[in-house]
């Protein structure tokens, strides 16, 4: 409970129930992990948590500003919450995430019914903020970096689910030209390896069975810690741990892209071979302007070291169309390199302006109707190249991790082969948690359907003879 007031009091004194939290994430994988924490530090302090906007004390909205779209839907998510607002003063609005830390204060003035603007460093000062607004009702900034990662709650027996998120690190030191993220996550910051395998542990004991390790800039984890330990390391210890049957990681810099983690990925069995390599851009020209510290040759010669150590391994990337000055050429150029590499799966993007980033005042501009034509293009290439790599697993039994009933059928299982593909198939609860081998009878360029033979699950993770996916 809050320390000078208890939560139920201060939003409902006539009320018996507790008090109840609804937060909504925008954006990454990493916000996912976030809203968890909070999540459970709410839980901690005695909150329910609610799907229903109406029903809630309070409101977090943890929020995206990688590009200008992201930041329009969290606006006008907020100007909806204004008249509820109206109606109840007693509710709390909390912004927080990348949004919350690159508008600060401005945030307050424009919308001035928000109670907390909470930025990317202060999520665990969440309690004490309540707290302090509860008694004084005045609206409060607080978006200082910390540099410190305090673990988060352990979990509660409620909190059930096969795959689960950890952050190992957070920020970024690269500073792309067009990226946002070094301003709003601040510089890169590692949590020691101790306290992620502690809180790998518990997540296991609650019966997660596939971890995600999660950093801006994952493999160049480890730098600034004493001892010093590398992602690979970090990706060792993990693999011994009891009952973790899969562990995948994202997202990966290419320059950073070491020897050792190829070969970590290749030896260790629970570490699944997909690696999420975003390339961002197929013409030297542009990976320049963008200062992403590598060729188009380097990255196509990373992808073969990584295909020639692991031969099956998933490829995805994410790549930006009509960054300032690309030309008809350098588009071509990633056409190109999309259809020589192949990927597995894309995230493409139009370039969108951010404030403070270097590529703001880049020139000329891309015409919005260009992007879009360039976006549609490459979406169509890398759609067909999906569908085909789907297919070709057509007949063959893969490995799957079965994480739960599938929620457009849920008279299926549903379920991720190694390289991050879902399939779906028919199968029993039991299941659920285990690793199958359905044999797959259908392709689609979002998933996979598959045909459960017999009931065979659960062979301990192995790398040799392992069926390809
Ligand atoms: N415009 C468009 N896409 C962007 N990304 C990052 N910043 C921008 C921007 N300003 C994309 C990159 C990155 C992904 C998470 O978002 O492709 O890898
Ligand atoms: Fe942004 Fe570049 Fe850092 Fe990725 S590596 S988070 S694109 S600055």
């Amino acid at each position: 409970m809050f320390k000078g007031v208890e939560a139920d009091q201060a939003m409902n004194s006539d009320r018996q129930t507790p008090p109840r939290a609804f937060i909504f994430t925008f954006g990454c994988q990493m916000n996912e992990y976030d809203s968890d924490r909070m999540a459970r530090i709410l839980a901690e302090r005695g909150f329910e948590s609610t799907r229903d906007l109406k029903r809630a004390d309070l409101i977090v909205l943890n929020t995206c500003s990688i590009r200008e779209k992201a930041v329009q839907k969290v606006m006008s998510f907020l100007g909806r919450l204004r008249p509820l607002k109206e109606d109840r003063p007693s509710l709390i609005i909390v912004v927080t995430g990348c949004v919350a830390q690159q508008e600060g204060e401005k945030l307050l003035k424009q919308a001035p019914y928000l109670d907390l603007v909470l930025g990317t460093h202060a999520l665990h000062r969440l309690p004490e903020l309540l707290d302090w607004i509860m008694t004084d009702r005045r609206p409060v900034c607080h978006t200082d970096f910390e540099y410190h990662l305090p673990p988060p709650p352990p979990l509660t027996s409620g909190d059930v689910r096969v795959r689960a998120y950890l952050t190992v690190m957070q920020g970024c030191d690269n500073f792309c030209a067009y990226c946002v993220v070094p301003y709003v996550r601040g510089r890169e910051i590692s949590r020691p390896p101790e306290e992620i395998l502690t809180e790998a542990r518990d997540l296991v004991a609650h019966g997660v069975r596939e971890i995600i390790l999660l950093g801006q800039n994952v493999n160049s984890y480890g730098r600034g810690l004493e001892p010093p330990v590398t992602f690979a390391d970090l990706l060792t210890r993990a693999a011994d741990l009891p009952g973790l049957k899969r562990i995948r990681f994202t997202t990966s810099h290419p320059k950073d892209l070491s020897p050792g983690l190829i070969s970590a990925m290749a030896e260790l069995g629970p570490v699944c071979e997909h690696v999420h390599l975003p390339v961002q851009s197929g013409s030297s020209r542009i990976l320049k302007a963008m200062s992403r510290g590598y060729t188009r040759a380097d990255y196509l010669d990373r992808v073969e070291a990584l295909r020639r150590a692991c031969p099956d391994v998933a490829l995805t990337t994410d790549i930006i169309v009509g960054f300032p000055g690309e030309t008809e050429a350098d588009f071509q150029e990633s056409l190109d390199l999309v259809s020589r590499v192949r990927f597995d799966g894309m995230f493409s993007f139009k370039y969108s302006d951010r404030p403070i980033t270097r590529a703001a005042r880049f020139e000329p501009k891309v015409d919005e109707t260009v992007k879009s034509r360039r976006l549609a293009e490459l979406q169509a290439l890398q759609k067909s190249i999906t569908l085909e790599l789907n297919q070709a697993l057509i007949g063959q039994r893969v490995q799957v991790l079965v994480e739960g009933r599938g929620k457009r059928y849920p008279d299926q299982l549903t379920s991720r082969t190694r390289g991050n593909k879902v399939v779906n198939f028919n199968g029993p609860d039991e299941l659920i948690g285990c690793l199958a081998y359905p044999l797959i009878v259908q392709a689609w360029p979002n998933s996979l359907v598959g045909l459960l033979p017999d009931a065979e699950s659960d062979p301990a993770p192995r790398k040799a003879g392992r069926p390809s996916s």
